[in-house]
């Protein structure tokens, strides 16, 4: 078997040493972020600086910030070869860029530096990757090889570990897939490390596997968490595995799912496994099934413990076989506003977090009003505003919500109360393509007054139904004026309304 020939050169840039081509990827931030964009950015979601974003990588706090690193290509708006990006927060809301952390610049990553998640030890902060390799058979024919390193540094520049890949999938149960094997999320407890990572059984569907280490250099496989059994998708990417209330969430994001009445589409899904964990045995025993976000673009999520004791979760707002955005955008994707997990009534609820609140400007509230034919209530508009409405009565059976409208764009929200059904449709939000515009899903209890709670941004709308029970997710890039927002009924629909504008200086 030969390698790849790989650029690993490394030089030096003032007290750091990096390689010529993680070097290469900062100077393209730095061009990028030079230029006066065409384009609008969002207002209160993370956008990458330039290039292509997929999942959110690292997602952690060190020295008091909130550090978020994502998958990264800066020299084109598709998917290639993956470096790490990087930002940090002290409030998840308002980002500052930080140059590009890792580059596939080594013999064991040149094929690219996968998914995975950051850990702070005292100074440092430990990243943990996946690292894909690339090999030419005997036969000519090219395999990918993927297992899980170590990179450690200070919070801007990385150094990877000498004795990478510390965790091979020559761990994994036998017959164990080597190709797919990635996303390792990393946490300490009790003095020794864990890693979750995705991997597939020899029954060709995913496998959740726990390893353990005292040192992050010797590692032993733990157990099987959990496993598709070829009934919940194929692969299982991205996973998370952390206590909430009284429960524990397995956390997936599983690719080639079938779609399963509303809960689930057809393709890639993400979903939190909740039950009940036995540390001593490392045992998993799986109790629900619960989908995370019924949208059109929401993958990849990973959670942070916050320094104040908050399981904060956020997702890749896209999604692989729809992706949307416009041509001459110099950037492609966006991450969702973190959301806080909380289990509730046997659910995982999801809330935007709280320091969204301090953005709020210009309230305009409406306690009851009654509308039936199209109406637009004066000062409820905006294309960067959070709405909290309450649908209340029994004298409709139907009733609809544009938002992002002007000049025949809208995007529409319907419920249809009578079947506990809400359907959000973007075939209007002025798409020119041929793509996936509308998804739905059941209510849990039908019949009791609807409350929703819509972040519109320039670029996305996310609504939480009922206190974040359950979550909806979608992108519509209908020019940046269609502000409006109207509600029409088929009979006499009363709400409560209050709108916010969203400004982030
Ligand atoms: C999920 C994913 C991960 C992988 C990464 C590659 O979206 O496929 O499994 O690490 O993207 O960019």
């Amino acid at each position: 078997m030969t390698d790849i020939p790989v650029n690993s050169h490394r030089i030096s840039i003032g007290d750091s040493i990096v390689s010529m081509l993680l070097e290469k990827a900062r100077e393209q931030e730095r061009q990028a972020l030079e230029k006066k964009e065409e384009r609008l950015r969002p207002v209160f979601h993370f956008s990458n600086p330039t290039g292509w974003m997929n999942d959110p990588n690292g997602f952690s706090e060190y020295k008091g910030e909130h550090h978020l690193f994502y998958q990264y290509y800066p020299y084109a708006t598709h998917w290639d070869s993956m470096h790490w990006g990087h930002a940090k927060s002290s409030d998840f809301i308002r980002w500052e860029y930080l140059p590009a952390a890792l580059a596939p610049d080594e013999e064991y990553d040149s094929f690219g530096v996968f998914s995975g998640s950051a850990l702070t030890e005292g100074e440092k902060q430990i990243l943990m990757y996946t690292g894909v390799r690339e090999l030419i058979l005997e036969n000519g024919e090219k395999k990918i090889f993927q297992n899980q390193c170590i990179a450690v540094g200070d919070g801007t520049d990385y150094v990877k570990c000498e004795n990478n890949p510390v965790i091979t999938s020559s761990l994994l149960p036998e017959g164990s897939s080597r190709e797919d094997f990635r996303d390792p999320k990393l946490w300490k407890e009790d003095d020794r490390y864990f890693v979750v990572a995705g991997s597939r059984h020899k029954d060709g569907s995913g496998q959740i596997a726990l390893f353990y280490s005292d040192d992050l250099e010797q590692w032993k496989l733990g157990s099987i968490l959990d496993r598709s059994e070829n009934k919940l998708g194929k692969m299982w990417e991205c996973p998370d595995f952390f206590p909430l209330g009284d429960k524990q969430v397995l956390l997936i994001s599983p690719q080639e799912m079938e779609a399963d009445g509303l809960e689930f589409h057809g393709g890639n899904n993400t979903a939190f496994l909740t039950g009940t964990y036995e540390k001593q045995t490392m045992k998993f025993t799986r109790e629900q099934v619960q989908c995370v976000d019924y949208g059109l673009d929401f993958y990849a999520p990973q959670t942070m413990l916050s320094d104040d004791g908050r399981r904060v979760m956020i997702g890749w707002m896209q999604s692989w076989d729809n992706p949307m955005y416009p041509p001459e955008q110099a950037w492609s994707g966006m991450m969702t506003v973190p959301r806080e997990l909380i289990w509730k009534d046997g659910y995982v609820y999801q809330k935007p977090v709280r320091e969204l609140e301090k953005y709020r400007r210009n309230a305009v509230n409406y306690p009851v009003v009654y509308v039936e034919k199209e109406t637009a209530l004066p000062g409820v508009s905006g294309r960067s505003t959070e709405l909290l409405i309450k649908f209340t009565g029994k004298e409709y059976t139907k009733c609809r919500m544009k938002m992002a409208a002007e000049n025949g764009y809208y995007s529409e929200l319907v419920y249809d109360r009578e079947d506990g059904i809400l359907t959000f449709d973007r075939s209007h939000s002025g798409i020119r393509r041929d793509c996936i515009c509308t998804r739905s899903l059941k209510l849990r209890e039908k019949d009791k007054d609807l409350s929703l709670r819509i972040l519109i941004d320039r670029y996305s709308i996310e609504i939480f139904v009922n206190e974040g029970e359950q979550v909806m997710t979608s992108l519509v890039y209908t020019p940046v004026s269609a502000e409006g927002i109207t509600f029409s009924s088929n009979g006499r629909l009363c709400m409560d309304i209050t709108k916010y504008d969203i400004e982030v200086e």
